[in-house]
């Protein structure tokens, strides 16, 4: 089912609030909704307004579970309210990650700060495919080590060994910074590149993460020799309708809420201005 005009109730269930800022919400849903990884819902907070979000985790359709930054308006009312409060949600949106695309081939994910919300549910969506998907490598690149999203769930990731799960962060007190599981640099994800071994012409990528990111990891994978229509990203857009009513999204002609939000690198090659 797709709730496209009006929205339906979601109830506040839970918030995980381990990471300041960037607090994981759980929502309970009024109508059960199927999301792909990579596609978005908008969630009102009533009298206030409306904003996108990718879901965190893709399993249950009758909970949404979204790691949220408190931006602005809309995003700092949600951080008020309590739990049990009645909010809307509308969607799903968009076009998604296509996981056939990674079938048969080794997975990287390229994630920079909140960009990792929608990749930790195309990872989780890969690792339940896992007998169809070969090798998985996620590259996480965060401000510092408070910040890292999904920690205890990637840690039992790497520790099971599904997954490669290499970190990176800007600042840190030790170098390198090492706990557990996890084995993290200091420096931009595309600095992990050298760490991979990976035969590219057998390799989907996907990528999440700030618009500065885009510009040198998307050509940088092509460059390795990743197929372009096999170099996945997600635009993040000022989103109003989610379904190509109002134009606030578009961008070379293109609606990114209806025709994105996620593009193949071959796609965006040919929107001038979307990276
Ligand atoms: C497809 C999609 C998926 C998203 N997924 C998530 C998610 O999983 N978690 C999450 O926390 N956020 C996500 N966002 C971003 C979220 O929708 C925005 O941060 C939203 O604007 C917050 O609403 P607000 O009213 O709190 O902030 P606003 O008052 O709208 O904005 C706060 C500040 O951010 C700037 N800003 C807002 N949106 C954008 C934008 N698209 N591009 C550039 N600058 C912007 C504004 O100019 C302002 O300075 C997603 C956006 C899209 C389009
Ligand atoms: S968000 Fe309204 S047209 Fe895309």
């Amino acid at each position: 089912m797709t709730l496209d005009f009006m929205p339906w109730e979601a109830s506040l269930e839970a918030v995980d609030r381990s990471v300041p800022d960037n607090h994981l919400f759980t929502f309970r849903l009024a109508a059960p909704l199927s999301f792909t990884p990579g596609q978005f819902a908008e969630i009102s907070v009533p009298g206030i307004g409306a904003f996108a979000v990718s879901p965190a985790f893709c399993r249950d359709t009758e909970v949404l579970i979204a790691c949220i930054r408190r931006a602005g308006r809309v995003t700092s009312a949600l951080y008020t309210q309590d739990i049990g409060a009645r909010l809307g949600i509308r969607g799903p949106f968009g076009d998604g990650f296509p996981l056939d695309a990674f079938e048969g081939h080794d997975a990287l994910l390229v994630a920079g700060g909140l960009g990792m919300a929608p990749l930790m549910s195309l990872l989780d969506a890969l690792l339940r495919r896992r007998d169809r998907v070969g090798q998985v490598t996620l590259l996480y690149g965060s401000r510092d080590p408070s910040g890292i999203l999904f920690r205890r769930e990637l840690g039992e990731i790497a520790a099971s060994g599904e997954a490669r799960v290499l970190f990176t962060v800007d600042f840190a007190a030790e170098l390198p910074w090492e706990e557990g599981a996890f084995v993290c640099r200091v420096g931009l994800v595309n600095e992990l590149f050298s760490e991979v071994s990976l035969v590219a012409e057998n390799t989907t990528a996907a990528v999440c993460g700030p618009p500065a990111m885009y510009g040198c990891v998307l050509e940088q994978l092509a460059g390795m020799g990743i197929p372009a229509q096999r170099i996945f990203a997600t635009l993040e857009r000022r989103m109003k309708c989610g379904i190509g009513q109002c134009c606030h999204c578009v961008t070379a002609g293109t609606f990114i809420c209806r025709e994105g939000p996620v593009f193949s690198l071959a796609r965006l090659r040919a929107m001038p201005g979307a990276i």
